[in-house]
């Protein structure tokens, strides 16, 4: 048999992709009015289609769910025709895009939270982080903590995001279970403090995202409904006193719902990949559908785990900012041009999509 190679042809579900190279979900804050994408993110996609899959940058599910300016959403219609074009582009090219679909619980500012009220959370503690927003970074609200009554409308507002989606002509979604955000909030115990069904044990801070997961997937189907989890970053100043046993528990009931990928932030989000011990392997085994590792990964490593059967797919971030062909850079052994810190949240064109093609830069 031969071996799996990154730049051969995968089928993820019911879509076949041209390779094993996803793009990673990437904020970007650029969003018009409405926060709806406009011309410029349709060219920022369509020039990234080479990748196997592009992995559509966090998007909110309902105004609650936003905690950055100038963010989109897929809530409302204008949101949807701004998305489909966005699709088409990337379809037209012979791409496919997923969409994330992001409630950033307490990661927000009562600037951005309907009336001004206060971003909501599993608990009423506050995160030690900030947030970007009236153009600066700034320390994140004061939240407050959910009710029982209030969570089957969160799982609502995903599902109806999900339908959306697809409305909006994207081949499935990502629900973004990662990075210290609302799902996520509710797994870790630093914070999450309930004493209700939806904290405490293992089985209870699990449950709001296994609802959702469940949601979505009777929505949309499960072959076109992927997660992202990151279970040992501290990113957005979330911890877990446990986590290995809470995200084997988590992946062995995502299995079981027939999810079509579960993607992993290997590490701290962005950091060091082993800042913590935990068994990535363990989440592997237990989940038979198509598994993506992200952080940190290069053409070797990804080539070395690909080998090993310890990843399907693998998704990079930063690397597709600058590098809109990164995927034929990765294949010829070209160079990589770095990122522009100064452009990555907000603004235009500039560090968005004036980063050039090799082709164009050797023309
Ligand atoms: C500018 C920027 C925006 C990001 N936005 C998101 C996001 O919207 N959703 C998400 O899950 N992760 C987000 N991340 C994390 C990346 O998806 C990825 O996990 C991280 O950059 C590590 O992968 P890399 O080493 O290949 O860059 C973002 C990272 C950066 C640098």
């Amino acid at each position: 048999m031969t071996p799996p190679d990154l730049f051969s042809p995968y089928d993820l579900g019911p879509v076949t992709l041209s390779n094993r190279i996803v793009m990673a979900p990437l904020t970007r804050n650029r969003a018009g009015p409405g926060f709806v994408p406009g011309d410029l993110a349709v060219e920022y996609y369509r020039q990234r289609a080479t990748a196997g899959l592009i992995i559509a940058e966090a998007t909110q599910i309902s105004q609650q769910g936003q905690g950055y300016q100038d963010t989109p959403g897929i809530y409302d219609a204008a949101q949807v025709e701004g998305w489909r074009r966005v699709t088409d582009a990337v379809h037209a090219e012979g791409g496919r895009i997923v969409l994330q679909l992001w409630h950033v619980g307490r990661i927000s500012h009562v600037d951005l939270q309907p009336g001004g009220a206060a971003p909501v959370a599993p608990s009423a503690i506050r995160a030690e982080t900030k947030t970007f927003v009236n153009n600066g970074f700034v320390d994140v609200s004061e939240p407050r903590a959910l009710t029982l009554e209030e969570l089957p409308d969160i799982v609502d507002d995903f599902r109806r995001a999900a339908a959306n989606a697809i409305a909006a002509g994207f081949d499935g979604v990502e629900i973004h279970g990662a990075n210290g955000y609302l799902l996520d909030q509710f797994a870790k115990d630093g914070a999450n403090a309930r004493t209700d069904a939806y904290g405490g044990s293992v089985e209870n801070r699990a449950r709001l995202m296994l609802e959702v997961a469940a949601g979505v997937a009777e929505e949309i189907g499960a072959d076109r409904t992927g997660i992202r989890i990151s279970p040992a970053s501290p990113a957005n100043g979330v911890s877990c006193s446990d986590p290995q046993p809470q995200f084997d528990y988590i992946v062995d009931q995502l299995n079981a719902l027939g999810l079509v990928y579960l993607h992993v932030v290997e590490g701290a989000t962005g950091g060091p990949r082993d800042n913590a011990v935990f068994d990535y392997g363990s989440l592997r085994r237990r989940f038979k559908n198509t598994y993506i590792a992200n952080n940190g990964y290069d053409r070797a490593l990804a080539e070395t785990r690909l080998i090993q059967g310890e990843a399907d797919l693998f998704a990079f971030g930063r690397p597709f900012i600058s590098n809109p062909d990164l995927v034929e850079r990765l294949k010829s052994g070209a160079a990589l041009a770095d990122i522009n810190p100064a452009t990555l949240y907000g603004g235009g064109a500039e560090g968005y999509t004036d980063y050039p093609r090799l082709d164009a830069l050797r023309a």
